[in-house]
């Protein structure tokens, strides 16, 4: 028999990260009297991408010491993803993002400060900072704020309003713990559940089997949840690789921007210098984004794996020429502080990084919206901004403003951090920002809807609550039909869904197997072969417990946000990103006809997609 809780709610927040956090905080800054309520798969203290740590805060702009401009940043962020941004989602969380490092540093974060009490620039865009415990900090922050925190429940969907189907009212989702379903009733929701790792297949193998830099509890639940619910999303295509330490997935910008550590190929040359007037040939565009300061992202990824398919691998990182003993702890906190299997590495290896360098690679990719690239739902932009505004609600998957910042295309349902598309480069620091920015337009929206009456359709919570424990109900009606340990013709657990999901995205959409090269072709096999695990998601998931039951549901929404993500490669006819991957019926960038976003919408009865351009605006 399920048991259910049904919790009403103003604000629901549905993941309590980064941007979850800030929605919290700032939801009951301008919502005194709301009732604020945040669920949370994991537990908020150590939950999200930031649960190790971090050792910087990646967007500081240091407007107060006149250290940047907004418009110097925006630019920066257009030219490291080739063009291709919403300067409006962009400039919005910029101008506001120097607040929030402000708040950390009250609450009592310990950021590096030099003799006149200025924070200590990892890059000019970056700070440092001792960050063991920046989430438990953050998180503190949230506890204060939410009237109720449901900690270890997953939500598997979003409910919509009985009477308005573009309306979001709420979410239904389960404890992991003892298998409670929670049904979710909310004037407003606000999707901020993280970014999508595990959907390629990992370098990682055997006894590492599963290790990755964006946590593997980055489920792709954002996507996921906004997909099926039919939100308009956007540059799902844009999924990307990042050069990290190999195997422990260390991440490099402390190295290369604070202390200046040069990356070589195995002859002590520079990859960016020996590929550039290459790179220029194909990918320069009308505004010469190969020569640009700093050299975007791909471009970096990209010359190094060029180096690696000549031969001339391994890349090092030379920490040997930087580390001294005066900052030989800072080398080793920069791990300490968040990915702490890169020192343990080292320590096992017998590396010494004073002694000698250490090999970087580019990763498996990720879909993310807040990293150097910006998948996710499609959003409206600020109100004080208003590029295009749609008349309609129709209009609104072409347009840039409904109303209601940071709201996607569905009614009441708002998004950010990884889940807002088409505004890169949040990190930490920018994600509680957006948080802030899609909470405090939530509350207005709910003050301006204050007579509308919304509830879950109730025929949709009956079906879900019994789907949610199907492949529970499977095993165990057909536990009796298994050959031996998981072997059965009629049931696929998770772990086999994964497998079969990680090859078909890395050898057909442009994994690191393939050297991240693919094609119409390799595209459509990827969609046949998709199509039938989706198919045998449906028929056969099995999960034994309440845990698997989470992993289960895990990958359903990695499945969908594949799914998403082959789509929009294959729409897009060029090479934008060469580094993030090569389409090589497309080998080049194209400005005239695919400077543009590209949107897509999944109908979920149909099973079908339909997917369309929006050309990109510049503010200036
Ligand atoms: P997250 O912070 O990942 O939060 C998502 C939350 O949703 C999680 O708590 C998750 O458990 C929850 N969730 C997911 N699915 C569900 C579901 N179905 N139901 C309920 N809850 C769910 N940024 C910096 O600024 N500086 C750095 O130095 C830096 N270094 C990094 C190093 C590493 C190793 C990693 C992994 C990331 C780093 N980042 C850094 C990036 C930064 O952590 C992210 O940009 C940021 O955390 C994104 O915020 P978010 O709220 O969108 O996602
Ligand atoms: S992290 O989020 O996991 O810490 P990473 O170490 O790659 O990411 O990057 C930290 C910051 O440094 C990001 O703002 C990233 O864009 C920037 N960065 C990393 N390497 C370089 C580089 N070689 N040149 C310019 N910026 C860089």
């Amino acid at each position: 028999m399920t048991r259910v809780s049904y919790v009403d709610s103003d604000i629901l927040i549905i993941g309590g990260g980064m941007a979850g956090c800030g929605a919290a905080w700032e939801a009951r800054y301008w919502g005194r009297n709301l009732k604020i309520v945040l669920v949370e798969k994991a537990n908020i203290d150590r939950s999200g991408a930031v649960a190790m740590g971090l050792s910087a805060i990646n967007t500081y702009l240091g407007l107060r010491y006149n250290e940047n401009t907004i418009e110097d940043y925006v630019n920066y962020v257009k030219t490291d993803l080739m063009g291709v941004i919403r300067e409006d989602l962009v400039y919005d969380y910029a101008r506001h993002v120097d607040s929030t490092v402000y708040l950390f540093d009250e609450w009592g974060l310990p950021i590096f400060k030099d003799e006149n009490g200025r924070y200590v620039r990892e890059g000019r865009w970056q700070i440092m900072i001792h960050g063991e415990s920046y989430k438990p900090i953050v998180a503190e922050a949230a506890k204060k704020s939410a009237s109720e925190i449901y900690n270890r429940v997953m939500v598997t969907h979003l409910l919509k309003d009985s009477q308005n189907p573009n309306r979001v009212a709420g979410a239904i989702g389960f404890n992991v713990r003892d298998g409670r379903v929670y049904v979710f009733r909310s004037k407003a929701v606000i999707v901020s559940a993280g970014g999508g790792s595990q959907i390629y297949r990992p370098r990682s193998t055997s006894e590492g089997k599963g290790r990755t830099w964006y946590p593997h509890w980055s489920s792709g639940s954002s996507y996921g949840l906004l997909i099926e619910a039919g939100a308009v999303m956007t540059m799902m295509e844009a999924r990307f690789s990042v050069p990290r330490y190999k195997d422990g997935y260390g991440p490099v910008g402390a190295w290369q921007l604070m202390l200046k550590a040069k990356q070589t190929n195995a002859y002590g040359q520079d990859p960016f210098s020996l590929h550039k007037e290459e790179l220029k040939k194909l990918y320069n565009g009308k505004y010469n984004y190969v020569d640009a300061f700093p050299t975007p992202t791909n471009l970096r990824v990209y010359s190094s794996l060029l180096e690696l398919r000549q031969g001339n691998g391994p890349i090092y990182l030379h920490t040997e020429q930087v580390l001294t003993e005066k900052n030989e702890e800072l080398g080793w906190e920069d791990f300490l502080d968040m990915t702490i299997t890169q020192a343990i590495l080292w320590a096992g290896q017998n590396i010494d990084p004073m002694k000698s360098p250490s090999e970087i690679l580019p990763s498996e990719p990720y879909v993310m919206g807040s990293h150097a690239t910006e998948c996710g739902a499609w959003a409206s932009g600020p109100e004080d901004i208003v590029i295009k505004e749609a008349s309609s609600v129709d209009e609104r998957g072409t347009s840039y403003s409904w109303g209601y910042n940071r709201m996607s295309t569905l009614d009441g349902l708002f998004v950010a951090g990884d889940a807002c598309g088409a505004s890169p480069h949040k990190f930490s620091s920018g994600s509680f920002t957006e948080g802030r920015i899609a909470a405090k337009s939530a509350v207005r929206y709910i003050k301006e809807h204050s007579d509308e009456k919304v509830s879950p359709d109730s025929s949709q919570v009956e079906q879900l609550t019994v789907k949610i424990f199907e492949p529970m109900e499977r095993y165990n009606k057909n536990k009796g039909m298994i050959t031996g340990g998981k072997v059965s013709s009629n049931m696929m657990w998770y772990d086999q869904g994964m497998a079969r999901l990680q090859k078909l995205m890395d050898e057909y959409a442009g994994g690191w197997s393939s050297w991240y090269t693919t094609n119409e072709h390799m595209l459509l096999r990827a969609k046949e072969l998709l199509a039938y695990l989706k198919e045998d998601f449906i028929n056969y998931a099995v999960a034994e417990d309440y845990h698997q039951l989470l992993r289960t549901w895990e990958l359903w929404h990695r499945i969908l946000t594949a799914e998403a993500v082959i789509n929009h490669m294959l729409f897009r006819k060029e090479t934008r990103w060469p580094g993030y991957y090569v389409r090589s019926d497309f080998p080049a960038l194209d400005d005239d006809n695919w400077r543009v976003f590209v949107n897509s919408k999944y109908d979920s009865k149909t099973g079908t997609w339909k997917l369309w351009s929006v050309p990109v605006v510049d503010l200036r």
